[in-house]
């Protein structure tokens, strides 16, 4: 109807650390018409740069601290769901988040919780994935926006864009460019989510509508249309 836009989906970012991702998704979502909000960024850790950054741009934050629940993960991740509950959440968004989620975490927000990897999925799961992939000599590294499942780095894989390996490369100098394309995908995978696009079926994700300028955020593009 003319005149009636749908209300932001309510997002929860989850940090550890720096949280470059979390400040693409700040600026993403300041964008007039973004579909999404970002309702609360949540951090295990007090120390997190990124509480500082999301505070900055006037985000509401909280620390939910995993040290202080010893080995119980659940109690851990029901303090979690409670911080994000309270704050109206409705979509999470993991972003160097530097904890392993168990099943009931998962479960609570299946296919409402994305995470961002530094590797081109299923290649390279877990960490130190630019150094394993200099290792590996392969021509093309990147990074994956997928959605999350019990098993580490797992899940239907939303966007996905490549960038080149190059000779010269240092680990730094590959880590930066992949960084550079998690700055672009995550807040197009957060867009086609919050936008209902995005579709699991059988474990895949199939894309509804996507345009030119969006498939020019990624390589290789996704299924048009
Ligand atoms: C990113 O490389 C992300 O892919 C990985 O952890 C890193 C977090 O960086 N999951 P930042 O805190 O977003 O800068």
């Amino acid at each position: 109807m003319a005149g009636v836009t749908a209300p932001r989906l309510k997002v929860g970012v989850l940090i550890s650390g720096r949280g470059s991702n979390m400040q693409a998704l700040i600026e993403a979502c300041a964008a007039p018409g973004f579909p999404a909000a970002i309702a609360l960024v949540l951090s295990n850790d007090p120390g997190a740069a990124g509480l500082a950054r999301a505070r900055e741009a006037g985000i509401a934050t909280a620390v939910v601290e995993h040290r202080g629940f010893g080995k119980d993960r659940p109690a851990f991740e029901r303090a979690l769901t409670a911080a994000l509950e309270k704050a109206g959440v409705q979509f999470v968004c993991l972003a160097g988040f530097m904890r392993l989620l168990t099943e009931t975490f998962v479960n609570r927000w299946r296919d409402r919780l994305i995470n961002i990897h530094p590797s081109l999925l299923p290649a390279f799961r877990g960490l130190d994935t630019h150094r394993r992939a200099l290792e590996a000599g392969v021509r093309l590294h990147g990074c994956t926006v997928h959605f999350v499942r019990t098993a580490m780095d797992d899940g239907p894989i939303i966007v996905q864009a490549a960038v080149p390996v190059w000779p010269s490369d240092t680990e730094d100098a590959l880590a930066a460019r992949v960084l550079r394309a998690e700055h672009r995908c995550y807040p197009l995978a957060l867009k086609l989510c919050a936008e209902r696009r995005v579709r699991v079926e059988g474990e895949h994700c199939r894309l509804d509508g996507v345009t030119s300028q969006e498939a020019a955020l990624i390589n290789p593009p996704p299924e048009l249309g």
